[in-house]
């Protein structure tokens, strides 16, 4: 019997390929010099797709993939897939939840420690030399500031649960209210910034957070304040963000994720106020193992009639 086939947009590493491929032939969209064609040749026969979350899914692929069931994506994030689109073409969509959350919040946290101890400033201080010159700069301790999450999903709860370990206060902004939830909850954005002295965005990537932190919520933030991306670029206003660093209305930036990726705009490059990391958050050997794995084991599910493990809602 022919097996069904994958596209593969992402592949994971080998040794999962080599699993997959006992179940479905490979299109290997990724290494084609000719993806265009390759979709019009297989598009037929294509049940299956495999990406990541930075790359997504081209929502006018889908009608020229009228037999795709399923995409699944190796990323928690799904801003770049149209859910709405792909459910009215009958197509499920998988992601990588809770595999990742502590790895996220584990950078989150780095982010922000050496936001408010400058690790990165004094690391440089050292290698230049600098030391036996002069003293490095106090800093800021961490213990009674409060952290403003933005998005208590599952990774701004383990950030909260990490930041108040540091003895750092917590409130948090979220679509809604959550009934178990101790900490203080601000409906208005703007209203929990001028309350913290961080911020954390932790919030899905999309259309509904697309520049939520904007010139006013910097500003409330103020002179002393840092705000810390570990969501997605689109979260933040850049040139909101680099009008509050130029004019001292907030302290810095650390941040994990930009508006173009790896091309981030050149102002970051030369700001002295900013920390800046490669996208790395879930980027663990470890967990970038799991995400994997719950990829291949979506499809193994799908492709033997079995319920998908973590499938998104629309
Ligand atoms: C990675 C991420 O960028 O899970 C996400 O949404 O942003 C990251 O974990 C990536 O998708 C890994 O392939």
């Amino acid at each position: 019997m022919r097996k069904p086939k994958l596209l593969v947009i992402k592949a994971l590493d080998l040794n999962f390929m080599e699993q997959l491929e006992e179940h479905f032939e490979l299109i290997r969209h990724d290494l084609s010099d000719t993806p265009a064609q390759l979709i019009d040749q297989h598009g037929q026969e294509i049940v299956a797709a495999i990406t990541h979350s930075g790359t997504g899914f081209k929502s006018e692929w889908l009608i020229h993939l009228p037999n795709l069931r399923l995409i699944a994506n190796n990323g928690v994030g799904l801003d770049a897939i149209d859910l709405q689109a792909c459910a009215e073409h009958g197509v499920a969509v998988t992601n990588t939840p809770e595999v990742l959350d502590d790895d996220v919040a584990d950078l989150a946290m780095g982010l922000l420690i050496s936001a408010f101890r400058n690790i990165h400033g004094g690391h440089q201080f050292v290698k230049k030399g600098l030391w036996p010159t002069r003293s490095f700069p106090l800093t800021r301790s961490l213990k009674n500031k409060t952290l403003g999450i933005v998005g208590l999903g599952r990774i701004g709860q383990a950030i909260a649960t990490r930041a108040e370990a540091f003895g750092m206060r917590i409130a948090y902004h979220n679509r809604n209210r959550k009934a178990d939830s101790p900490y203080p909850y601000f409906e208005n954005l703007t209203e929990l910034a001028a309350a913290s002295d961080a911020l954390m965005l932790s919030c899905p990537g999309g259309p509904a957070t697309e520049h939520i932190i904007n010139r006013e919520v910097l500003q409330a933030l103020g002179s002393e304040g840092w705000v810390v991306n570990i969501a997605r670029g689109s979260v933040i206003d850049e040139q909101a963000l680099f009008h509050a660093l130029n004019n001292n209305l907030i302290a810095g930036a650390a941040l994990d994720v930009f508006h173009h990726e790896p091309d981030i705009d050149e102002h970051f490059l030369t700001n002295p106020k900013v920390l800046l990391s490669p996208h790395h958050a879930s980027a663990t050997r470890e967990t970038r193992y799991a995400m994997a794995e719950l990829v291949m084991h979506n499809l193994l599910n799908f492709a033997q009639d079995q319920p998908l493990i973590t499938p998104a809602r629309p």
